[in-house]
């Protein structure tokens, strides 16, 4: 098999979810390449906080504190960045710059500047592969919509609804951190956490965003510093953005909302999408990840049908086809999808390759309009 090597800059929760994918490489018996984890780097250097990494991952051969020796390295091909958004642009275009293939995160920029100078960079060098992060495409009933989309089997689409709903911010006690700094994750606050997410199935599938009127919430103003005061919390911790979007293969124009939440009670991590067409409506939801509900009319009854999804994946697994599937599959199939892709130049389908560049700067241009439209109090165009 094929390797391709990687630096990962950024350790935390993010890195460490991609050192746990490649090291379960061995679910997808059909891949003929394989990520080898050969450098890491963080901010900081510890025996804690990186232990875990050098415990489990054997073949790692450089720890650094400095992203620019970890892109000096001839021996990394290829890089995962996660790190806080304002550090996106200097890391990302450092590591086209390098030569590296990338694998970027969401938000790919804290903001449109950012977003544009990044883009500018992919296009400097051509020859590097480059995706961000969304491993929400990759839930089994996820890809059954996304071939449904393909198809057409929707027909005439009537209105689209998607979202992504936390609990994280609930506890007013919860102490401050950089997701809830304007300076570290940005003016978009919970759009450019979780509205990248949302945006992946229905960028893809052809729907542009062609104008928003957003409303969004700073519910809790303030927040422990984690040293026993007080600091101001400035994000938006929750987003409702009400938008027409037009199906650029159909040409129809149609009503399309997209609500990130960090305070949304009883919700955990709940990515949902739902789709209402003239000849078959989905709906589905990450708290129920093995279900995907189904109306399907021709004229006669109305019926939502429950289908259990099991491991309907686009790369094979080992995992027998009626067990469950869960968000690190998901991530584990992303990658797949990363791989496969850079193998064989072009996705295995639609639905089964990571988001593409473009597809950051279309959410870039939502989220910055409706940032304008809040402001303003209307509805501001995309076009
Ligand atoms: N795909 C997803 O589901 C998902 C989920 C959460 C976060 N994210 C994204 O992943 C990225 C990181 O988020 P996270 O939750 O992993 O954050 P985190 O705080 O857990 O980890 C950030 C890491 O960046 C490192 N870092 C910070 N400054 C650095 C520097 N100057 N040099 C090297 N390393 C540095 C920190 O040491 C830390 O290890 C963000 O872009 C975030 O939006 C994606």
């Amino acid at each position: 098999m094929k390797t391709l090597r990687f630096g990962i800059i950024g350790c935390g929760m993010m890195g460490r979810e991609f050192a746990s994918a490649a090291a379960r490489w061995l679910h997808l018996p059909e891949m003929n390449v394989r990520p080898e984890i050969v450098a890491i780097c963080r901010r900081t250097i510890s025996a804690e906080n990186i232990g875990w990494f050098k415990d489990n991952i054997p073949t790692i051969r450089q720890v650094t504190g400095d992203y620019r020796e970890l892109l000096g390295n001839r021996d990394v091909e290829a890089v995962y960045i996660s790190v806080p958004h304002n550090l996106h642009q200097t890391f990302y275009c450092a590591a086209l710059e390098a030569g590296k293939h990338l694998m970027g995160e969401k938000p790919f920029g804290i903001d449109t500047e950012a977003n544009d100078a990044i883009m500018a960079s992919v296009s400097k060098h051509p020859d590097c592969f480059v995706k961000c992060s969304s491993q929400f495409l990759f839930f089994p009933a996820v890809q059954r919509i996304g071939r449904m989309i393909e198809a057409g089997a929707f027909g005439k689409i009537i209105e689209v609804n998607v979202g992504f709903l936390h609990c994280s911010d609930l506890n007013p006690a919860k102490p401050i951190n950089w997701k809830r700094t304007v300076e570290a994750n940005g003016e978009y606050g919970c759009m450019g956490d979780l509205g990248p997410h949302v945006c992946s199935v229905p960028f893809r599938a052809g729907w542009v965003p062609l104008n928003v009127w957003a409303v969004l919430s700073n519910i809790i103003q303030e927040r422990p510093d984690g040293k026993g005061g007080m600091v101001p919390c400035q994000t938006w911790d929750n987003a409702t953005l009400l938008c027409e979007a037009r199906d650029s293969n159909s040409g129809d124009v149609f009503p399309f909302t997209l609500r990130t939440q960090r305070i949304s009670p009883g919700q955990k991590n709940n990515w949902y999408i739902e789709v209402l067409g003239t000849k078959a409506c989905a709906k589905f939801s990450t708290k129920n990840a093995n279900t995907l509900d189904m109306l399907e009319y021709n004229g006669s009854e109305q019926v939502w049908q429950q289908i259990e999804m099991g491991q309907e994946v686009p790369f094979k697994s080992i995992t027998h086809g009626i067990f469950q599937f869960g968000l690190s599959d998901a991530i584990l199939q992303m990658w797949a999808g990363f791989l496969y892709e850079f193998d064989n130049g072009k996705p295995f389908t639609k639905f089964s390759g990571c988001v593409i560049p473009d597809e950051t700067t279309l959410w870039h241009r939502l989220f910055t309009a409706a940032l304008e439209s809040h402001k303003s109090g209307t509805t501001v165009a995309l076009e």
